[in-house]
């Protein structure tokens, strides 16, 4: 069954939250900063979900109400149990319909191949680094997507 993709509710916030913390362990966003994304959803971040009866997935963008300024994607993920099935590519695919004519940018660990992998398939291409951007020492890399580069 494929999930549904669709806008997060205020209903969805501690599924997201528990998500999170097994997706990203010590790098998760607290009750708090999760809060706060729901808060700015008036404003410029939207959160969609994959829905199987139980939040599967999730992405994060901010979308500046300004057309002119770069979209971000913040944050994706999938359950582990249900990665390499197509969820991401579900979640990217309606989170890039929202970025009609827009610049995308995102920022990536450099070693992290599966998200490399999802983000180079829909067409983002490496523009600079970050040398040793994170703890540890490892790069970040920042990625571009523009529509008509699709
Ligand atoms: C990145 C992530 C969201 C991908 O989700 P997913 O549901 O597994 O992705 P999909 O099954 O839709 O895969 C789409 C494409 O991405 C690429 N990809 C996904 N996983 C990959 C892997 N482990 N290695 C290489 N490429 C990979 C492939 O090109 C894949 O297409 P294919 O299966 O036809 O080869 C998932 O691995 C995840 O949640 N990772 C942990 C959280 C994270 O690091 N998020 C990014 C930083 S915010």
């Amino acid at each position: 069954m494929r999930p549904a993709i669709r806008p997060a509710t205020a209903g969805d916030l501690p599924a997201l939250v528990a998500l999170d913390e097994v997706c990203f362990g010590s790098e998760a966003w607290s009750t708090v900063s999760w809060t706060g994304e729901f808060e700015r959803r008036s404003e410029d971040r939207v959160i969609l979900v994959a829905d199987e009866g139980a939040v599967v997935g999730y992405v994060v963008l901010l979308v500046p109400p300004v057309a002119l300024d770069v979209v971000e994607l913040l944050r994706i993920a999938v359950t582990p149990a249900e990665r390499r099935t197509g969820i991401g590519g579900q979640l990217m695919t309606a989170a890039l319909a929202k970025c009609r004519g827009r610049t995308v940018l995102l920022e990536v660990a450099a070693s992290n191949e599966s998200a490399v992998g999802l983000y180079a398939g829909f067409g983002f291409e490496e523009i600079s680094r970050r040398r040793g951007y994170y703890a540890g020492g490892e790069d970040a890399v920042i990625m571009r997507w523009r529509e008509d580069e699709e």
